[in-house]
């Protein structure tokens, strides 16, 4: 599967996010070194900070289904990522990271979306 193939599946599932507050529709498909494709939407709240976005979810997902950092290739977004998910997107130890910015697609490592990372 391309980076832009997967950017389409991340494009056809954000029409599922839940985002009646912001109505900011971000959807995001993560594809596995072994070549499954999980994907994830963001889910608000009426309780403004206790929503999740697209890519925490497909982690969680991904998490739940029994992956690990290290599994994922790809991590198509619409989104450019916000600081928080670059954060998870890190964690995971995602080797690239393909999202839509202003009419663009561009292509980023984690270490290039969140430079001198910590480490515990
Ligand atoms: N959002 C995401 O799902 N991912 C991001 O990386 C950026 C922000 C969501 C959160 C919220 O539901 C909406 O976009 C507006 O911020």
């Amino acid at each position: 599967m391309t980076d832009l193939e997967l950017l389409a599946r991340a494009d056809a599932v954000a029409g599922r996010a839940y985002a009646p507050y912001s109505g900011f529709h971000v959807g995001c498909a993560v594809l596995t070194h072994d070549g499954v494709v999980i994907e994830g939407v963001n889910v608000e709240n009426g309780s403004y900070p206790l929503g999740v976005c697209a890519e925490r979810a497909a982690f969680s997902r991904a998490v739940a289904e029994g992956r690990r950092p290290g599994d994922f290739a790809v991590a198509a977004i619409t989104a450019s990522p916000c600081g928080g998910c670059r954060q998870w997107l890190a964690e995971m130890k995602v080797e690239r990271v393909v999202f839509r910015n202003g009419g663009r697609v561009v292509t980023m490592s984690v270490d290039e979306l969140l430079p001198e990372q910590f480490e515990l």
